[in-house]
C-alpha cells in the first residue's frame, strides 16, 4: 500500500532528520496558522510523522477543509480542525508541541521588521493562550520578525508566571538547511553529508553561518566565505523577490520546521544527543536571545553550548549582529510591557 511503498521509504530516506527511534510514543502537535503557505505543507509533514498521534490545526480560516483533506492520508495520526479566535485555546490545549507559522509574510521591498505591527499581536495572543492551556508545551515559532516575536512570547509567559526558557524556540532551521544546500552545491557533494551550524538571529546580518565548524571541512577562500555568507543572509529576500508579491519561502520552510519539530519530538521521546540550532533566551552572551547549537531533551533545551570557538571573521559578524539583536529584542519586550 501507499504507506509502505511511498511514505515509509520517504521517512526512511529522510532518516537523518525524520528518525523516530521512540516510535511507541505519540505526541499532540498543534499548528497555529495551519491554513497558510507554510501551515499546509507543514501540516502534511506532521500528518506523516510517526511521532504525531494527534494533529490540531488552528487558523482564522479554512482549517475544516485542510483537516478533512489531510485526514484521508492513511497514517494513524488523528487530525482536528479549529477555526477562529474563539477556538484558539481549545486548539492548543494540552499540546506537547505548538508550531506557529501564523502571521503575514513579506512582499518585495519589505524588511522582516515591517511585519512587526501585525505579527506582534498574533504572537502575543497565541502565547497567552498557550500559557493558559498548554504551559508545558514546547513552542516553535516561525513567524517574523523572529528576532522580536520570540521575546514577545517569552515576556507573555513571564507575565503569566509560566515562563520556562527551555520551552520556547525561534525556528532558524531554514538558515541551516540553506547553508547546507549552498555548501553542498559549491563542493559538488550530497547535501545530506553537510552540516554547518548557523548562529545569531534570523534577519540579514544577524544570520551567521559558522564555516569554521562545517562538516565536512570547507576550504573556501575568504572571498568565497564572504559571498556565501551574504547569500545566506539574503536568501529569504531571494525567495521573496522570485515570488514577486506572492509571499515568502513556504515549502523549504515547511521542510525546515518539520525537521525541527521532529528533533523536538526525538528529544521529548528520550533520544540522546539530539542537536539543532535555535533562537532561544540565553545568558551566554551580550544579547539576551541568540541562536546556538542546543541539545534537546524531555523538557526542551537540555544543554546550550553557547556559540563556542569562532574565527576572526565570525567574531566580527557576531559584533555586528549584537546591537541589531539587542534593538530587535527590546522592541519585543517593550511591546508586551506597554500592552495591558
Ligand atoms: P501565509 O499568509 O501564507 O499564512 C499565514 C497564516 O496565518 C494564514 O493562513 C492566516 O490566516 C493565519 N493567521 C493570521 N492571523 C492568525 C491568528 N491570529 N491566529 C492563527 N492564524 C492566523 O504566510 P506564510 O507564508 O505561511 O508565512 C507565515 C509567517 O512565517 C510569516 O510571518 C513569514 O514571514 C514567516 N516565515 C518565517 C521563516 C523562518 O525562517 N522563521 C521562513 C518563512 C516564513
Ligand atoms: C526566510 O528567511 O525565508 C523568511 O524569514 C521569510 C522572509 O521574509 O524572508
Amino acid at each position: 500500500n501507499i504507506f509502505s511503498q511511498v511514505i515509509k521509504p520517504f521517512i526512511h530516506s529522510c532518516n537523518r532528520f525524520f528518525s523516530c527511534e521512540g516510535g511507541a510514543t505519540g505526541f499532540k502537535v498543534a499548528i497555529a496558522g495551519a491554513s497558510g503557505g507554510i501551515g499546509q505543507p507543514l501540516s502534511m509533514l506532521m500528518k506523516i510523522n510517526p511521532f504525531v498521534k494527534e494533529l490540531s490545526l488552528f487558523d482564522l480560516l479554512h482549517t475544516p477543509g485542510v483537516a478533512a483533506d489531510l485526514s484521508h492520508i492513511e497514517t494513524p495520526c488523528k487530525v482536528k480542525a479549529f477555526m477562529g479566535s474563539d477556538q484558539r485555546c481549545e486548539a492548543l490545549k494540552d499540546a506537547n508541541v505548538i508550531i506557529i507559522p501564523a502571521g503575514v509574510p513579506r512582499k518585495p521591498g519589505m524588511t522582516r521588521d515591517d511585519l512587526f505591527n501585525v505579527n506582534a499581536t498574533i504572537i502575543k495572543e497565541l502565547a497567552e493562550a498557550a500559557a493558559e492551556v498548554a504551559p508545558k508545551a514546547l513552542i516553535a515559532i516561525i513567524t517574523n520578525p523572529l528576532n522580536s516575536v520570540v521575546p514577545i512570547a517569552c515576556e507573555v509567559m513571564k507575565k503569566a508566571n509560566k515562563f520556562d526558557p527551555r520551552r520556547i524556540f525561534g525556528v532558524t532551521t531554514l538558515d541551516i538547511v540553506r547553508t547546507n544546500t549552498f555548501v553542498a552545491d559549491a563542493m559538488k557533494i550530497n547535501p545530506k553529508e553537510v552540516n554547518v551550524p548557523v548562529i545569531g538571529g534570523h534577519a540579514g546580518n544577524t544570520i551567521i553561518p559558522l564555516f569554521s565548524r562545517s562538516k565536512p571541512h570547507v576550504s573556501f577562500s575568504d572571498e568565497q566565505i564572504i559571498a556565501m555568507t551574504k547569500r545566506i543572509q539574503n536568501a529569504g529576500t531571494e525567495v521573496v523577490q522570485a515570488k514577486a508579491g506572492a509571499g515568502s519561502a513556504t515549502l523549504s520552510m515547511a521542510y525546515a520546521a518539520a525537521r525541527f519539530a521532529n528533533a523536538l519530538m526525538r528529544g521529548l521521546s528520550g533520544e540522546e544527543n539530539v542537536m539543532e540550532c535555535s533562537y532561544v533566551a540565553t545568558d551566554c552572551g551580550e544579547a539576551s536571545y541568540f541562536s546556538t547549537p542546543l541539545v534537546l531533551g524531555k523538557d526542551g533545551v537540555k544543554e546550550n553550548f553557547g556559540h563556542g570557538e569562532l574565527n576572526d571573521f565570525e567574531k566580527q559578524e557576531v559584533e555586528t549582529a549584537i546591537p541589531v539583536l539587542i534593538k530587535n529584542i527590546k522592541a519585543g519586550v517593550d511591546f508586551v510591557n506597554k500592552s495591558k
